[in-house]
């Protein structure tokens, strides 16, 4: 007999008909909502398979439901959206899609540098607008990226090859990790400095470290009143990392000079978010990861970790 899977959302054809080979698919079949709570409570009953997203909250609650469950698939590298211990406990194992999707997240936390940096969207809305009657000196005049000094927190799989193209702007590059890479440090040329020192000394910060019980809030007003007064701040880990009322604070005190953000503490936000109201921010929603190659990348790693696992053999990325 087959197993069952639920899988929360309707993915591309192409990856459906792999896991139809070897499962038997339940499937939440919209794109742009989704599945109920309610319905995942039902769903997850009876299923050996969970393909999920990080919309789903995969809680010791809903763990509790799943009484044949012996697989979640996370279809991100960011688990925090699921109970790790509980799954732990319950035998489920978790997996995630690391790898796929670094070159693609790192290509746009580059370019939300630079959008932050030179002002893009606001001199796009500036001409759309109609406001734009005479070249000027220090028109819409923003930072230089060339030359300056970018300061990554976390350097995993990301965060090295957000450095990669700092090298190619002449950026000096320094990082803060919980423990040292000394062979990233080699390879690369960049340098270990204590959070509080980075801060201190980077024109801008990228935040590329995962979310956990260490990482919440990490950066806050005593934090972003560290950064110099023409920094930038760039999120496109999780938003919860930051503290977003502390962000707002230091923006409109001019404590840093803008922020570009990917990511948000709860998502999606409302466009009456208070951050969305400075024109210092550039915001986008949530799209590191997604150029079409990486995604379907994503999605088939997602579906060949939890084939695997139902087969019983090690799948390519596992959590717990
Ligand atoms: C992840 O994978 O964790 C990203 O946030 C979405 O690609």
């Amino acid at each position: 007999m087959k197993p069952t899977v639920y899988i929360t959302r309707r993915i591309p054809a192409e990856i459906l008909e792999i896991i139809k080979k070897e499962c038997d698919i339940r499937m939440w079949d919209e794109s742009d909502t989704p599945v109920p709570r309610e319905l995942l409570e039902k769903e997850i009953a009876n299923v050996d398979g969970l393909f999920c997203l990080l919309t789903e909250t995969v809680d010791r609650n809903l763990l509790e439901k799943a009484k044949n469950l012996k697989v979640v698939s996370n279809m991100a590298v960011g688990y925090n959206n699921i109970e790790i211990e509980a799954a732990k406990e319950k035998g489920i194992t978790v997996t995630n899609t690391p790898g796929v999707l670094t070159e693609t997240t790192a290509d746009l936390t580059f370019a939300l540098m630079m959008a932050t940096a030179r002002r893009l969207i606001e001199s796009s809305d500036y001409l759309r607008e109609g406001h734009w009657k005479t070249w000027s000196p220090m028109q819409l005049t923003g930072q230089d990226i060339h030359g300056a000094t970018l300061g990554i927190i976390g350097m995993g799989r990301i965060g090295a090859s957000l450095a990669k193209r700092a090298s190619g702007f002449d950026m000096k590059v320094l990082y803060y990790n919980r423990s040292r890479k000394y062979q990233i440090e080699q390879d690369l040329n960049i340098k270990f400095m204590e959070l509080n020192e980075l801060l201190k000394e980077s024109d801008f910060v990228c935040i590329m470290t995962p979310y956990s019980p260490e990482t919440i809030n990490l950066i806050g007003y005593r934090e972003l009143t560290l950064m110099k007064k023409s920094s930038i701040l760039i999120n496109t880990a999780r938003g919860g990392i930051v503290n977003e009322d502390d962000l707002y604070r230091a923006l409109k005190d001019g404590e840093i000079w803008a922020a570009g953000l990917d990511v948000f503490e709860q998502e999606p936000v409302s466009k009456h978010h208070s951050l969305l109201s400075l024109p210092n921010v550039v915001t986008l929603p949530h799209i590191g990861s997604a150029s079409i190659k990486t995604r379907m990348k994503m999605a088939e790693l997602a579906a060949q970790n939890m084939l695997l696992a139902l087969k019983k053999k090690t799948p390519h990325h596992v959590v717990v």
